[in-house]
C-alpha cells in the first residue's frame, strides 16, 4: 500500500457517498413531496417507480464503489480490529447503512419490493406513499448521522 492508494480510496470513498446519499437526499426532500402535491394518489407511487428506476442505477454503482474503497481502506490501515472497538461506532454504522441499502437494491428491490409496492398501491394509495415517504426519511435520517460520526472521527474528533 503506498500512501496514495490510501488517499485516492478515500477521494472515490467520499464520490461515492456524495453521489448515493446526496440522490437519496434529493428523492426524500424534493421529489416525493413535489409529487405528494402535483398527483393524485392512485398515480403517486407508479409515478414516483417510473423516475426512481433511473436514479436506482447510480444508487448501485455508488454503493459497490463505497463499499469496495471503505474495504480497501480497512485493508490498507490495517483497522478491522475497529470492528471490535465501541468508540469506532461509526465504521459498524457506515457498513450497517451499507449492508440495508445493498440487501435492498440488490436482493429485495428485484425480488419482491417492486412488485409488492405497485399492488399495495392500488389498493391502499394514500398508505403506500405514506410507508415510501417514511421509508426514506428513515433512511436519509440514518445516512446523516453516519456522514456525520465518519467524518468526525475519520478526523480525531471522537465523541466518547
Ligand atoms: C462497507 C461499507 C463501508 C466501509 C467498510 C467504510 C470504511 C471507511 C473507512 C475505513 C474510512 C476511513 C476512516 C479513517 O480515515 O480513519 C471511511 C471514511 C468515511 N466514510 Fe466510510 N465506509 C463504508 C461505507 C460508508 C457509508 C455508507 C458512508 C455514508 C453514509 C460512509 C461515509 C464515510 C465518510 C464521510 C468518511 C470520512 C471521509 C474523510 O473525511 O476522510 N462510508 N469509511
Amino acid at each position: 500500500m503506498d500512501i496514495n492508494d490510501l488517499a485516492l480510496a478515500r477521494v472515490l470513498h467520499i464520490i461515492g457517498v456524495v453521489l448515493w446519499i446526496g440522490g437519496v437526499a434529493m428523492v426524500t426532500t424534493v421529489l416525493l413531496p413535489s409529487i405528494r402535491k402535483l398527483k393524485n394518489p392512485e398515480e403517486r407511487v407508479i409515478f414516483f417507480e417510473t423516475i426512481e428506476k433511473s436514479f436506482a442505477i447510480q444508487a448501485k454503482l455508488t454503493t459497490v464503489l463505497t463499499g469496495a474503497t471503505g474495504f480497501y481502506m480497512l485493508y490498507a490501515l490495517n483497522a478491522w480490529g475497529r470492528y471490535l472497538i465501541l468508540q469506532y461506532w461509526w465504521i459498524h454504522a457506515m457498513t450497517a447503512v451499507w449492508l440495508v441499502f445493498t440487501i435492498m437494491l440488490f436482493i429485495l428491490e428485484p425480488l419482491f419490493l417492486h412488485n409488492w409496492f405497485i399492488k399495495k398501491a392500488k389498493l391502499e394509495p394514500e398508505k403506500t406513499f405514506s410507508i415510501v415517504f417514511g421509508l426514506h426519511i428513515f433512511l436519509l435520517s440514518i445516512s446523516l448521522i453516519t456522514i456525520f460520526g465518519s467524518a468526525a472521527g475519520a478526523h480525531g474528533w471522537f465523541f466518547f
